[in-house]
């Protein structure tokens, strides 16, 4: 989703705005633009596009000499990704030069309003009412007129705001989307996600709801939602900048797949303690989790894909009702929670718009929230009753991959921790589950060998047109994700489906040479997932099938084959899901598509 960056300080601001716009970029988006202030000027300079065009359109004037601006990458929502509707926006004599994330609810009626002031808009966006406000409300006071316009907005915003009259002076605010600052002997440095800080500090200060900040002279002043100026304290971040590049891999999603090993043994070993689990950011006492009656996962995209895969593991290991939900849907709904509902939501970002609004509606009717999220200074982290972390490290690719892998990891801890609280499941059940766990990175490993295979798959499938997912209960899950996978970043038309579900319609579509892929793992399920596979191929399918070793003979038939190790049946999705991965990986890449920024995707999707 759209980016800020913003710098104030000793040296030239240009190049620390596009290196840090660049650092954003993982983010999705589609123009760019920044702006500068100097000799009581303020330049904007945008473009449609990738911000490569930005640069060159910059390239005569760099290093420059202003020493603040503010720059931006925006993710379209109201107008077309143009040039004109490329954010900073400018107020109508130049006096504001505003950036910002998030969507104004009520910019119509505002816009009427300022019309019928006089104010013309060169813009389609919701964005260029704020700056427009900001010269109607000026009252001499930056600050206070950046506070007063704010309280005029209803939606969500983070705002960064260059005013002509203070040329050493940034104004921020926000409610809703996220914000940081930091400092360092250069200077101030902002930013709407902190990998754009990393490399200047990793100590942030993080705005809080309707809280503000005016940066002055280098200074930061951090005032409360009524006004009041406020100290603050900065989060130091345990990372480092380097964590978030290639490291000789030409992709970063090719990166992040073979970090999964890593990324699982870091999230669950902190919490595997002499065949115990023990959660440092989730503690409750035996006779709470008893008092649980249920739970519900809410996530969504492929966070949802693991609330499918945890709910089979609750529900098997903690005996528990559990459900998963999609979290843009659930926070419509009128379920009805109480204190004994345990609500988890799983978000990589922890800023997910729809997956907050979830974990508030479940808090505000009184459940219990639990979050498992991969970035620690995130709201969801912040506002959740518990938090889990995942230790994936930074994802940068846009389609997510170690973060899922990570994020199962917790989901099959928390079952086997429930399950061993209540009492309700043999010792010798959930340690030999538990002991699957600890061999799940070294068969991550060898998931990976598939990489080669992968890229001659990949040419039989760069000219699809559709692909059909299908398999069954845990086997279903890993169907879910990888179709997902191959969809959002190959752009072929892909559909899971539970196996069992595709004769009730969809096998009308299946036609001489459809390519199924069949996720045939679990032995529970197998013979009933080879008749689903019987029924497409007798319809003239191609099948790829995703299974281990040992049915290997009952699948000799099939066009494709690609085994997985063996594992307990909950946790196929996590070994699936390499192979898969890379399949996808190597198709897009066939297809000549953007793998790690897919057109239209963003990482962080911080709006409904
Ligand atoms: O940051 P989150 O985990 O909350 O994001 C949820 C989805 O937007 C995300 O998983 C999305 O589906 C990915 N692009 C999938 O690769």
């Amino acid at each position: 989703m759209c980016g800020i960056v913003g710098y104030t300080g000793k040296n030239a601001a240009l190049p620390y705005l596009l290196e840090g716009l660049s650092r954003l970029e993982y983010r999705g988006y589609d123009s760019a633009g920044i702006a500068v202030i100097e000799n009581s000027r303020i330049d904007v300079t945008r473009t449609g596009g990738s911000l490569s065009l930005l640069e060159e359109k910059l390239a005569p004037f760099l290093p420059g000499t202003a020493k603040t601006g503010i720059g931006h990458t925006r993710w379209a929502t109201h107008g077309a990704p143009t040039e004109q509707n490329a954010h900073p926006h400018l107020s109508r004599s130049g006096l504001f030069a505003v950036v910002h994330n998030g969507i104004i609810e009520n910019y119509t009626e505002l816009k009427e309003q300022l019309v019928s002031d006089g104010f013309s808009f060169s813009s389609q966006t919701d964005t260029e009412v704020i700056a427009q406000l900001l010269e109607k409300n000026y009252d001499g006071s930056f600050h206070g007129t950046v506070r007063k316009t704010a309280a005029m907005l209803s939606g969500s915003f983070a705002l960064a705001v260059l005013c002509r009259n203070e040329p050493d002076s940034i104004v921020c605010i926000r409610k809703e989307s996220p914000l940081v600052l930091g400092k360092n002997e250069n200077g101030v440095f902002l930013a709407s996600d902190s990998s754009a800080l990393l490399r200047h500090t990793k100590d942030v200060f993080r705005l809080e709801n309707n809280e503000s900040v005016l940066i002055e002279n280098g200074e930061l002043h951090f005032f409360a939602p009524d006004g009041s100026e406020e100290e603050k304290k900065s989060i130091h971040l345990n990372r480092s900048a380097h964590d978030a590049e290639k490291n000789g891999y030409s992709h970063f999603m090719l990166k992040e797949i073979f970090e999964e090993p890593a990324a699982f043994r870091n999230t669950v070993a902190p919490f595997l303690k002499n065949g115990r689990i023990e959660f440092s950011g989730f503690s409750p006492t035996k006779e709470e989790v008893k008092k649980i009656s249920r739970v519900i996962i809410t996530a969504c995209g492929s966070a949802y894909h693991v609330g499918i895969a945890g709910k089979y593991a609750i529900e098997r290991l903690a005996k528990l009702p559990c459900e998963a939900e999609i979290a843009s849907e659930f926070r419509y709904r009128s379920p009805v929670l109480d204190e004994r509902t345990l609500v988890v939501v799983i978000s990589q970002s922890g800023e997910t718009a729809d997956s907050l609004a979830a974990l508030r509606m479940a808090k505000e009717k009184g459940a219990k929230v639990l979050s498992v999220v991969n970035v620690p200074e995130s709201t969801i982290a912040n506002e959740s009753d518990s938090v889990i972390y995942t230790a994936a490290g930074p994802e940068i690719a846009v389609a997510t991959t170690k973060a899922y892998c990570a994020q199962l990891g917790v989901v099959y801890l928390l079952a086997a921790f429930l399950a061993f609280e209540r009492e309700e499941n043999g010792k010798g059940e959930l340690q030999s589950f538990i002991r699957e766990i600890r061999q799940i990175p070294e068969k991550l490993s060898r998931a990976l060998d598939y990489a080669q295979e992968a890229q001659q798959t990949a040419k039989q499938l760069a000219s699809l047109e559709h692909i059909y997912y299908i398999g069954r209960q845990s086997d279903f899950a890993a169907a879910a994700e990888a179709s997902l996978k191959m969809k959002e970043i190959s752009y072929i038309h892909c559909e899971a489906y539970a196996a069992g579900e595709l004769k009730h319609g969809t096998i009308s579509l299946i036609e001489k040479g459809t390519l199924v892929v069949a996720h045939a793992c679990c032995d529970r399920m197998f013979e009933k997932t080879v008749s689903n596979i019987r029924e497409v191929k007798a319809r003239g399918a191609r099948v790829l099938a995703v299974t281990t070793k040992k049915h290997l003979k009952e699948l000799s038939d099939m066009e494709y084959v690609l085994t997985v190790p063996e594992t307990d049946e909950l946790l196929f999705p996590v070994l699936e899901a390499v192979p898969l991965q890379l399949l996808a990986f190597h198709t897009a890449l066939l297809r000549g598509c953007s793998v790690d920024k897919p057109r239209n995707l963003a990482k962080s999707v911080t709006v409904e």
